[in-house]
């Protein structure tokens, strides 16, 4: 199902995306998507440049979030032991994390990181991940472990399993991201969104969110109102600046006709 342009157009925060690629798949089904990062996005879109929580409150239907795993990561823990620097930078990674699992507002939270080792899951209050996919499970022969951690949605289903092509590919082939050769870059190929698994967020969690919108009629609302003269559909700025008639009914005339039944007299105008 696409949301029809005249339609309510459900709203979603993709925070922490630099690369679009999930906010990509939104629009695509008609929703009002919006991606945030510190930096510019990859792909041209609606994206807000700043720290998410400029925006964080305002009204979403729908948050899918990738805060950062520098210090969340088991396979980072060793390193929480070597540089105590990092405890307070971890706290302060579990606080961001925290807003968004904590979100006192939206109804429907996914959020994405790697496996976390243990001191990160203390302090975001013992939360375990509600489930793990790999890339292969949805058409890419690669493995990446990733968490959801989800609020009010349903789990993200396969889509296109492809395990068995990726169990055939030399090691470095399918250990791509971990063999990457170091570059100003390498971390950014390495965290952006596989399309497969942005495409099942949209139909699934998208569709999810639209029939729950839906059956809250919050969806198909804004019926499509029409010219009583004309019968031209009228915008929602023209709705506003509609007249009662004279009628028995009332009955919404677009500005057009309304300035013609000025002019030229009600009789006239009238079919
Ligand atoms: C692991 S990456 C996620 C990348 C994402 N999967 C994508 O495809 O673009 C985490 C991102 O969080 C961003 N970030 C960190 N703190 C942020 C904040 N306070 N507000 C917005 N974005 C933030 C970083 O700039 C980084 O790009």
């Amino acid at each position: 199902m696409n949301i029809s342009a005249k339609g309510y157009k459900p709203k979603v925060l993709i925070a922490c995306e630099y690369s679009g690629v999930v906010r990509a798949e939104f629009e695509k089904r008609g929703w009002d998507a919006t991606s945030c990062d510190l930096l510019p996005t990859d792909k041209t879109g609606k994206h807000y440049q700043g720290n998410v929580e400029d925006i964080l409150y305002n009204d979403w239907d729908l948050i899918i979030a990738h805060p950062p795993c520098t210090y969340f990561t088991n396979s980072g823990v060793c390193w929480l032991h070597k540089d105590e620097s990092r405890w307070a930078k971890l706290d302060d990674a579990a606080r961001f994390f925290n807003l968004f699992l904590d979100h006192p507002k939206c109804k429907y939270i996914a959020i994405e990181n790697p496996i976390p080792h243990k001191y990160a899951i203390e302090r975001i209050k013992n939360r375990k991940y509600t489930q793990t996919v790999q890339p292969w499970q949805f058409g890419h022969p690669e493995s990446k472990r990733t968490c959801f951690w989800l609020r009010g949605l349903p789990l993200l289903a396969e889509t296109n399993n492809v395990k068995s092509v990726f169990e055939k590919l030399p090691k470095k082939e399918a250990q791509r991201l971990h063999y990457l050769p170091p570059s100003k870059d390498r971390w950014k190929i390495r965290s952006t969104t596989f399309k497969g698994i942005a495409e099942a967020m949209a139909s699934q969690w998208g569709g999810y969110v639209e029939s729950e919108l839906a059956k809250q009629k919050v969806l198909n609302l804004q019926r499509v109102v029409c010219c009583a003269l004309c019968n031209q559909e009228l915008e929602e700025y023209e709705i506003k600046t509609c007249r009662q008639m004279w009628a028995t009914e009332p009955e919404m005339i677009c500005e057009t006709c309304w300035n013609r039944i000025q002019n030229e007299g009600y009789k006239n105008v009238m079919p």
